[in-house]
């Protein structure tokens, strides 16, 4: 979009609204005789924040929120979030004894919160402060009655609690929204946990989703970086007898901000830009492989985009270094050397720069020095770690662990924490150390000796190295020769199962061979790919990547049963997917109306987890190369499955990109890196994903002059992407949404790889309201070198006819 058609378009909403604008409640309070009605809003005395009625995204439910003047769309309260009102016929009312009730328009009580003791309340007056808190106060004793602060839905305001008060068990906690559309109670809370060391913490359902550490006295140990913005917020953490809590509270009363637990278990701040009118992304909790809670098991510490996700911390080895090479890290670790148990035989490692593991079971003691936290640490046999509570100054107070450690994480600028090890491990870095100090004073003699005893070093540390590579390579051919590991079924189980591979259970053809369906006697259902004869490698290597895709274990990859050889026959043996493949739903024209948008956004998130999966999470770094809607499975929940990864793993390496019977890769989905250098990279299946996406979105297939990226340029341009979604499925899902979605896919197609985002990337731009780039132009419609078949030879304007089906109408050609 240009920023010219931006601004016009602001205007216009602007004046929309202003038209609209529903009528101020004559005062910024509500009396017991008086009542707010749908179209009605009563503000808070500046005029900052403002409540009435509103419908979510593209729901037409009606609910009672709170939202800042400036951005009605934002809506930080919702009252009725769990008994949405489906008219515009509903009133909110005070009563005399100050309880809050919608009633609907048949006088029946839709919501009504509940209050303390209604006994001795004489003049209740409802009244929004300036801080967005709706306050139900007693006008007499001006006692508060009722406070939506203490009922938050899914944002935390300045001033308001994330917290528990230790008397009365009450808690504050944030929970997400069901969805955009919908305000009740969804998957998502953001509770404090009071038992051990306190820490916020993010569950989904009964799991933990995220944590924040130890508040150290100035930051929560996961996020040193919040000690930056202290010119915008401050912080306060409460921890005492009586409560536990943590508020934030605003510098200056200008800023507007909001820390929001979206709907994806995320935790975003966002700030308002005056100037744009609009939110900016402050903050946002990382999301990445560290996020997994235990991701590297006991005594592992994760480190964020490290070379090694996963190590053990100083003193630790894995405890089945099998599993830990496979990346199966939630083992663990295990002590190298046993603790003596004394003060003579044991000592402490500072771990510098990490975010605390989990604290749940942590014994903590705010009075003691941290002299005094080292000394109970080491007198204590079960102590394994300790960390002062304060960090501030020399550091004061004390946590301990008597657990496995958890969750540790390296953090930027993250606190120490202090290890109990044998004494013996501690010595490891000291040698170092001295031998540091040895070279530097030696004459120019030493020094020279030293040169050459290094280079000594290194060259039988390469030696060895090479060794270790054979060794280790030739261990993984032999334990996958062993076969143990990929069921091997033989060819008369899978004839029988395939009616000789009768053509009537034929599924489809692929790249690399035709699949049948089949059933074993036990009663399951197979599909099988028979590869294609002419272009395979050795059995050995068949096997050892056959073992690879059996390794590759994902919920939305096709998991591989095993597979069949017999003379040059080679099989692969898959689980049957019922409901077939994508593209048999939305190339359809009357099955793509049964996939609704939210079917089809499980699908695109389903997709993305197994690609980050390939890409990134497995060990392997699998590119998939034929990403494609026949690609994709379902199953009978509709769940999305993609097939034929690591397949490309199985044929030749040297075999060309580009062979004219059998293309690796499917036109309208390869890459133009691809295409024109046979460049392959993740960002390859990124630009795939890509195209996938504006399918999902349109229903309609990228030929191979790429109409679909041509098609979809053009609307973005015109600011009319919303124009691109499938008419099947319009109405259920808001503009904005779509032409956030269509960004998505532009940026993944790209021309230069390094333009597109990383899959990892791509998830945080799906599960958060990150601002995105603008995309460029994609390459389409030129002439490419080389490519075997009609890229087009025109720059041309391309416009789905809509009465045509796929069919593209070419409305302007100008020959280059
Ligand atoms: C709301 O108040 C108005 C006057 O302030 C009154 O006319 C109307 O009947 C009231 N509505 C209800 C449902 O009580
Ligand atoms: C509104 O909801 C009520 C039940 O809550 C239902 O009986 C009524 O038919 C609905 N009205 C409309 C217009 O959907
Ligand atoms: C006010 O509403 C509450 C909740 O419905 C009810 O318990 C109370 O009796 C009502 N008070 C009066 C005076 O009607
Ligand atoms: C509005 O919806 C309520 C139920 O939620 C129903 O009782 C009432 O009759 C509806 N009013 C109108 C005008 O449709
Ligand atoms: C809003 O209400 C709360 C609770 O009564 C109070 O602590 C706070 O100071 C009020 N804020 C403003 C700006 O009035
Ligand atoms: C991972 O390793 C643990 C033991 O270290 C084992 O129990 C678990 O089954 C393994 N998980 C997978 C998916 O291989
Ligand atoms: C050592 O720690 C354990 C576990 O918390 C505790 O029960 C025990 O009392 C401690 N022992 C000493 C001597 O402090």
């Amino acid at each position: 979009m240009k920023k010219g058609d931006m601004i016009s378009k602001q205007t216009t909403i602007a004046l929309f609204l202003l038209a609209f604008s529903p009528s101020a409640f004559p005062a910024d309070t509500l009396q017991i005789d008086q009542n707010i009605t749908d179209g009605q809003t009563l503000f808070s005395p500046n005029s900052i924040f403002e409540l009435g009625f509103f419908s979510p995204g593209s729901s037409t439910n009606r609910f009672v929120g709170i939202w800042f003047a400036v951005s009605p769309d934002t809506v930080l309260w919702v009252a009725n979030r769990d008994s949405p009102l489906n008219n515009t016929s509903a009133t909110l009312k005070l009563n005399k004894t100050g309880s809050l009730l919608l009633y609907d328009s048949s006088g029946r009580i839709v919501w009504s919160p509940r209050t303390r003791s209604s006994s001795g309340i004489n003049s209740p007056i409802l009244q929004l402060n300036d801080s967005g808190n709706l306050v139900v106060k007693d006008q007499t004793t001006n006692s508060i009655i009722w406070q939506s602060f203490d009922y938050p839905t899914n944002t935390l305001l300045a001033g308001m609690k994330v917290g528990k008060n230790l008397r009365t068990g009450f808690e504050t906690y944030l929970s997400s929204w069901k969805s955009r559309d919908d305000p009740s109670e969804g998957d998502y809370t953001y509770k404090m946990d009071t038992q051990g060391a306190p820490e916020v913490i993010t569950w989904d359902r009964s799991e933990i989703s995220s944590r924040t550490g130890i508040w150290n006295g100035q930051y929560f140990s996961f996020a040193p970086q919040t000690l930056t913005y202290s010119n915008l917020l401050n912080f306060h953490f409460v921890l005492n007898q009586d409560e536990v809590s943590y508020t934030y509270e605003l510098k200056s009363t200008s800023t507007i901000t909001r820390l929001v637990l979206n709907e994806n278990g995320l935790i975003e701040r966002f700030v308002w830009d005056q100037s744009h009118q609009n939110w900016n992304l402050f903050w946002l909790q990382p999301v990445d492989e560290c996020s997994n809670f235990a991701k590297c098991g006991p005594f592992g510490i994760c480190q964020r985009d490290g070379i090694k996700t996963c190590s053990c911390l100083r003193g630790f080895e894995p405890v089945t270094p099998d599993e830990w090479s496979m990346r199966n890290t939630s083992g663990g670790c295990k002590r190298t050397v046993p603790l003596g148990c004394s003060t003579n035989s044991d000592g402490f490692y500072r771990l510098g720069g990490v975010e605390t593991p989990y604290s749940h079971d942590a014994i903590v003691d705010a009075s003691i020095s941290i002299e005094e936290c080292k000394r109970r640490c080491l007198m204590n046999c079960s102590c394994v770690a300790y960390t002062p509570l304060d960090i501030r100054g020399e550091g004061s107070g004390c946590v301990m662990w008597n657990t496995e450690l958890v969750d540790t994480k390296y953090v930027i600028g993250g606190q120490d924490l202090y290890l109990k090890v044998s004494k013996s491990e501690l010595g490891r870095s000291n040698k170092k150390k001295s031998a540091t100090i040895v070279g530097v004073i030696s004459s120019s003699l030493i020094l020279l000796l030293l040169v050459s005893l290094l280079v000594y070093l290194l060259w039988r540390k390469k030696i060895r190295h090479s060794r270790q590579d054979i060794k280790e390579r030739h261990l993984a051919q032999s334990n996958s020769l062993k076969g143990a590991d990929v069921p091997v079924f033989d060819l008369d189980t899978v004839l029988q199962a395939t009616d000789n591979f009768s053509i009537t259970n034929k599924l489809g053809e692929g790249g690399f061979g035709l699949v049948y369906k089949g059933q074993l006697p036990c009663g399951q259902e197979i599909a099988v790919k028979r590869l294609s004869m002419d272009s395979l490698q050795g059995l050995n290597e068949f096997m050892n990547e056959a073992l690879l895709i059996t390794k590759l274990q994902h919920r939305n990859l096709v998991r591989l049963l095993g597979c069949c050889i017999d003379n040059n026959e080679r099989m692969l043996i898959y689980e049957y997917m019922t409901n077939k493949s994508l593209d048999y739903y939305i190339f359809d024209a009357t099955r793509r109306a049964t996939l609704n948008w939210t079917t089809r956004l499980e699908i695109v998130i389903g997709i993305a987890r197994g690609l980050l999966y390939l890409h990134q999470d497995s060990r392997f770094n699998v590119i998939h190369r034929d990403l494609k809607a026949a690609n994709v499975l379902l199953d009978e929940q509709m769940n999305p499955k993609i097939s034929d990864f690591g397949t490309a793993r199985l044929f030749k390496r040297e075999q060309g990109i580009i062979n004219t019977e059998t293309v690796i890769g499917t036109r309208g989905y390869m890459s133009p890196e691809y295409v024109l250098e046979g460049a392959i990279s993740i960002k390859s299946d990124v630009y795939s994903f890509g195209v996938l996406l504006l399918e999902i979105i349109s229903g309609k297939k990228n030929q191979g002059n790429q109409n679909l990226l041509a098609y979809a340029w053009k609307l973005w341009e015109e600011g009319n992407s919303y124009k691109l979604l499938d008419e099947a499925v319009k109405c259920s899902v808001s503009e904005t949404e779509i032409r956030r979605y269509v960004q998505m896919a532009l940026l993944c197609v790209q021309e230069c790889p390094e333009d597109r985002p990383s899959m990892s990337a791509f998830f945080t731009m799906l599960l958060s309201d990150t601002l995105l780039h603008d995309p460029k132009k994609p390459l389409v419609g030129t002439r490419i070198r080389g490519f075997p078949s009609d890229w087009s030879l025109y720059q041309q304007s391309y416009e789905y006819d809509s009465t045509a089906g796929d069919q593209l109408t070419i409305t302007g050609i100008e020959g280059r």
